[in-house]
This record gives C-alpha cells, sequence and structure tokens, in this order.
C-alpha cells in the first residue's frame, strides 16, 4: 500500500518505519526540515531502541522517502495518517492548532486528487473533534465531502516511548474510529496486512477518542494511587514494594474488569470504613493522599445524579427495586440505594421498595437490627411483589439487576425507568428510559 504519514515524531516515525518494514511504502512528511533529512540518510530523529537500525534497513530498500512536499505525499498515497502533536495550551485546553493546519494542507491537496482517499486521525484528539474540527477542515479546503469524496477514521495509537517498537506490534488492541459506521476497508486491509495479533474494534468515532483519554486517564490514575500507597508505607516505615508487588498479583478484583462498570455509587460495609479510616490515618501522619480523599466525595455526587435524574422527571410516585449494597445480599449498611430513597422522601416522593433479599420476614441478626434501628422509616414502603411495585410507581429506580425484572421492564409503557445498573439497554424498555451513565 502507498501511506503517507505527516508529522515524523514519536508516533509518525514508529509508524513509518514499521509500514515500510512489511513492505509498504511510506512517504514521510514534517515541517521540520533536520526530521526529513534524517530520514532521507536512513536515520531516526528520535531516540528510540531499534528504530535506527529498522529505518536504515527500510531507507535502503526503498520503502521510505521522507518530504517536505505534501502534494507529491498525498498524491502518490491512498492513505495519510496524521500523526501532529496536540499539545495543551495554557489553560489546559486542547491546542487543535497543528492539527488544523495539517488538515489545511492535505484539504488543498484532495482539491485536486481524483480517486478515493483516506485520512487518518493518529494523534490523541478529544471526543466531538473529529466531527467539529477535522471533517469540517477537510470539506472546507479540498470542497469535497467525508464520506462519498473521501474517507475520514480515528485510530488512536497505544504506543509508549522506550518500548514503542514492540508496542506498535503488540497493541491491546486496534480501535477504528469511523463516521456514520462506514467500514473503511482500505484501513482495514493494512492493518490485517500487519503481522500484528490484536482484536479490532469498530466503533463510532467518539467512542474511539474516548476510549484513548479513557486509557492514558486510568494510567496515570494508577501510577498516583501507587505513590499514594506508597508515600503512606513510607511513613508506615512499611515496605510499598512488597506490598504493591503482591498488590498486582490480584487479577480477580485488583487488575481486572472488576469494578471497572460505570454505573451507581458503591457502599457496604466495608470500602467507605476503610477509605475514611485510612485517609484519617493519612492526616494523622500529614501524608496527602489527594486521590484517596476525593474517592467519598465523587462517591457522593453520584448519588446525588441519580436524585436529580429522579427529581427532574417531576413525578410523586417513584418504585425502587433494590435496596442493598450489592446484589446477592441483604445486606444495608451504608447502601448507596438506601442514601438515594432517604433524599426522596425528603423530598416528598412517594415510595415503593421492591429488594428480593430485603425482606423483614426473613432478615435476621445484624440486618434486622440495622433495619429496626438505623432505617425504620423505610420499613413501611417495602413490597413484597415486585409487580406491585411495577405496578404502582411513575418512575421506576432500577438499582440492582433482577432477573424477573429484566422482563418485565421491557413493558412499562407510559413509565420511567431510571437505570442505574445498566440492566438493559435503552432501546429495549418500552417506556421513555434514562440511564445514570
Ligand atoms: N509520544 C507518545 O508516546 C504518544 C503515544 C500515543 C499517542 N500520542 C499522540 O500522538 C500525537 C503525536 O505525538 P508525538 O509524541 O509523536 O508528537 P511529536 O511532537 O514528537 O511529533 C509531532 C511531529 O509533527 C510535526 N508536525 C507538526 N505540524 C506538521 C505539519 N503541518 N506537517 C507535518 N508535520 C508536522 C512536528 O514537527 C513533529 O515532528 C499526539 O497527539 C500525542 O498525544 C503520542
Amino acid at each position: 500500500m502507498n501511506i503517507s504519514i505527516f508529522g515524523l515524531g514519536y508516533v509518525g516515525s514508529v509508524c513509518t518505519v514499521c509500514f515500510a518494514k512489511e513492505g509498504h511504502r511510506v512517504i514521510g512528511v514534517d515541517i521540520k526540515k533536520e526530521k526529513v533529512d534524517a530520514f532521507c540518510r536512513g536515520e531516526s530523529s528520535i531516540i528510540e531502541p531499534g528504530l535506527t537500525e529498522i529505518t536504515k534497513k527500510s531507507v535502503e530498500a526503498g520503502n521510505i522517502c521522507a518530504t517536505q512536499d505534501i502534494q507529491k505525499a498525498v498524491l502518490n498515497s491512498e492513505i495519510s495518517f496524521v500523526c501532529v502533536g496536540t499539545p495543551a495550551k495554557d489553560d489546559g485546553s486542547l491546542d487543535t492548532f497543528f492539527l488544523k493546519r495539517v488538515l489545511n494542507e492535505i484539504g488543498e491537496v484532495l482539491r485536486e486528487k481524483k480517486g478515493n482517499h483516506v485520512v487518518v486521525i493518529r494523534s490523541t484528539i478529544l471526543p466531538g473533534t473529529t466531527e467539529s474540527v477535522v471533517i469540517p477542515t477537510l470539506e472546507e479546503t479540498s470542497g469535497k465531502k467525508a464520506g462519498s469524496d473521501f474517507e475520514v477514521v480515528f485510530n488512536p495509537e497505544f504506543l509508549r516511548e522506550g518500548c514503542a517498537l514492540n508496542d506498535f506490534y503488540c497493541p491491546p488492541f486496534i480501535i477504528l474510529g469511523q463516521v456514520d459506521n462506514r467500514e473503511c476497508t482500505v484501513l482495514k486491509n493494512l492493518w490485517r496486512s500487519m503481522p500484528i495479533d490484536a482484536p479490532v474494534y469498530d466503533v463510532t468515532v467518539r467512542v474511539a477518542e474516548m476510549i484513548k483519554y479513557a486509557c492514558n486517564s486510568f494510567h496515570a490514575l494508577k501510577i498516583t494511587f501507587a505513590n499514594e500507597i506508597g508515600n503512606l508505607c513510607k511513613a508506615l516505615e512499611i515496605d510499598s514494594h512488597k506490598v504493591m508487588n503482591i498488590f498486582v498479583q490480584d487479577t480477580k478484583l485488583n487488575l481486572s474488569s472488576c469494578y471497572l462498570k460505570p454505573g451507581f455509587a458503591f457502599g457496604g460495609s466495608c470500602l467507605p470504613k476503610d477509605i475514611r479510616a485510612l485517609t484519617y490515618l493519612a492526616k494523622s501522619l500529614n501524608i496527602e493522599t489527594l486521590v484517596l480523599d476525593q474517592i467519598l466525595l465523587s462517591n457522593g455526587l453520584q448519588i446525588r445524579k441519580a436524585l436529580h435524574l429522579i427529581l427532574r422527571t417531576g413525578k410523586q410516585k417513584v418504585g425502587i427495586f433494590g435496596l442493598s449494597f450489592k446484589s446477592g445480599t441483604d445486606d444495608l449498611r451504608e447502601s448507596p440505594m438506601v442514601i438515594l430513597a432517604e433524599y426522596l422522601l425528603r423530598k416528598g416522593k412517594q415510595l415503593r421498595i421492591y429488594d428480593e433479599n430485603v425482606n423483614l420476614q426473613r432478615v435476621t441478626g445484624g440486618n434486622k437490627e440495622y433495619i429496626e434501628h438505623r432505617i425504620p422509616y423505610l420499613i413501611k414502603f417495602l413490597e413484597d411483589s415486585l409487580e406491585k411495585v411495577l405496578q404502582d410507581s411513575e418512575v421506576l429506580v432500577i438499582g440492582l439487576k433482577y432477573h424477573k425484572l429484566k422482563g418485565l421492564l421491557k413493558k412499562t409503557k407510559g413509565k420511567i425507568v431510571i437505570d442505574l445498573v445498566r440492566i438493559l439497554e435503552p432501546g429495549e424498555v418500552s417506556g421513555e428510559y434514562i440511564g445514570i451513565v
């Protein structure tokens, strides 16, 4: 395939060299002449293990050429990768200056180019940027229409500097963010031609844009979390490396897909109290744990978010499905659904509550005591029949996933379903569906 790559920095250099290594003909473009000259000499302009050797070989084999001639690059390729920088402005916002400039330049050439061309954005850009910046800029300068005259795909890069070649060949996944669900066969075929064993996900362009930020935010969060635990360990004269080395061995709960579903707040008898105790200890040691400190605040905001969704409906009769802090238990301690029910009562709402495990006849021991002493005012709203709660309510708040409820919710015409747990996909409900996230 004939490929042009705009921006010969870390991402662009690696893409250029790897595509060329597999036999594609790649034209690299950069506004910095020294980077172009370096490539022409078979040298890499970035320090990256193994890159110089492959660059040299590919240039000698004639698979790479570098130029500042944009016209030549676009006219002699079927596909252009945009790998320019997208830095932050002083106020933190995304600077699209380089992106717009390169798109203007590509668009000008597309105006005269016959036949299809694919523009692939590899730079990291915020959700919405492909639609609000990339496509309008290309359409304006080319005078052509995206989707019919040329194609646009957002295809984020996941490499890390220092092990970029290995990461390029072993990405976690290949994300193809496509406009209007149009599959780009040219780009798909290019990735198929590469010796890369990674799942390919066809998604909307906004999902693709967001995935990249979700990944980077999570990586940053992990580092900061580990540092906060480390700082605490140090103050307590505990070997933080021992702690975290064992921590990462838990691939069931710690390093897994567990707890990574967007939805409602957490609660229960452990997480809230343990975070409170740990952050209290940190304070007493004068250790700042900013990330840990924010967890319960953020969790509380999620409960308020649910409350606002319910209040915004303007309805009085609210049915609550699930009162315990999670499915499969009758434990009500610090349950976010209990807090939500309390908020609703204070707002004068008429409640009906169903929980398959919280049944006054069945609960025993500590939990019975908890109900009788801590939330006696909620008892009178508990119902034994799921169907009755469903029938008597205008708004149905789903806090836990009950299998039986799933089927019944599909026939809820005239009611508003507020789904805190994604029990159903939005289109599956016959009434109005509002998901919390
Ligand atoms: N560096 C990484 O590890 C990494 C990993 C994944 C994604 N990204 C993202 O990829 C993008 C590029 O990152 P990078 O680190 O390679 O940036 P970089 O600054 O190393 O390289 C960008 C290159 O683009 C060139 N350039 C700017 N305008 C141009 C134009 N009009 N025509 C041709 N070349 C032009 C610059 O001269 C520079 O060489 C960013 O959006 C970044 O967030 C970076």
